[in-house]
């Protein structure tokens, strides 16, 4: 399925456009100093820019509570596919498929140096493990589901809309917005009702954390279900919403995040490997197979 033939759902050549701006947007420090200032980047002249502002206007348009909760009562009953993690990853690696095989990794190349990088600095082998299986949500693209309803930045719905989303002038296109119930400061909440009481945009983060919420500890639930919370963990937006437990758990997701944005490198980790010691990994904590 092209891109050019279906550009309401697919605007991006590949999924990890969106992560090369979340990049650009949150940049390495490290690698600043090393070879470019922050303006080179920061650099909007790009061609990718303008797919991904496509993709965030399809996201934030329609995103709507009521979108959420479909997804939620369709997804979350897991009855499409049983699979063995290992069978879940071959499967989440077909969707390289229409990018660039030159400048892309695959997603468990992703995935695995995301997890090496936590290991490499003695983090637990829990965090290790919600490395390897954060993005493993990215299988509802290939269950037909929109690239915008898969990856992009998640927010709160059921609420007004932060301005420290990106492109937040998208919003007034989502019926949401001009809806009584949902466009107040608190909406459908209550103040610091507390994270696990409030409805995330649908996607990848939402949909592994549930698939994993009873093997992992509660700092890794955290990590898989606000990873891509940025309005959150980046520019400290919904203070308002949150609880204690919330504030506490918010410095693993902030020590997460680094690793998941700035661990790609273009020598792959030696799968024959590392295999060993993934395989038992995985056994510790999760179960035979999983249901997607
Ligand atoms: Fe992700
Ligand atoms: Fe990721």
């Amino acid at each position: 399925m092209s891109a050019e033939k279906l550009p309401q759902l697919h605007p991006l050549n590949s999924l990890d456009e969106w992560e090369d701006d979340v990049l650009r947007r949150y940049p390495d420090p490290e690698s600043i100093a090393m070879e470019k200032d922050t303006e080179a980047y920061r650099n909007y002249d790009n061609p990718e820019r303008d797919t991904v502002k496509e993709f965030y206007r399809l996201n934030h348009t329609y995103q709507t509570y009521d979108f959420v909760q479909q997804k939620r009562a369709d997804f979350l009953s897991f009855g499409r596919k049983e699979m063995t993690v290992w069978d879940a990853f071959e499967f989440l690696n077909q969707l390289v498929d229409d990018s660039d095989p030159d400048t892309d990794l695959s997603q468990f190349q992703h995935l695995l140096q995301t997890s090496e990088a936590i290991r490499n600095d003695g983090h637990p082998d829990w965090m290790v493990l919600t490395g390897l299986m954060h993005d493993m949500g990215k299988v509802l693209c290939l269950f037909g589901e929109p690239q915008w309803a898969v990856v992009g930045d998640t927010f709160p719905v059921g609420c007004a809309y932060s301005d420290k989303i990106v492109y937040p002038e998208f919003f007034e296109n989502n019926p949401d917005f001009n809806n009584k119930k949902y466009n107040t400061r608190y909406g459908i909440y209550t103040p610091n009702c507390g994270l696990r009481n409030v409805d995330m945009s649908w996607g990848h983060d939402e949909y592994i954390y549930s698939m994993l919420k009873d093997y992992l500890p509660e700092p890794a639930l955290y990590m898989l279900r606000y990873h891509s919370f940025y309005a959150w963990h980046r520019e400290g937006a919904y203070d308002h919403l949150l609880d204690d437990h919330d504030r506490e758990m918010l410095k693993w997701v902030k020590l997460f995040n680094p690793y998941d944005l700035y661990s790609k490198n273009p020598t792959p980790p030696n799968w024959n490997e590392l295999r060993p010691y993934y395989e038992n990994l995985v056994n510790k904590y999760l179960p035979k197979t999983l249901r997607f």
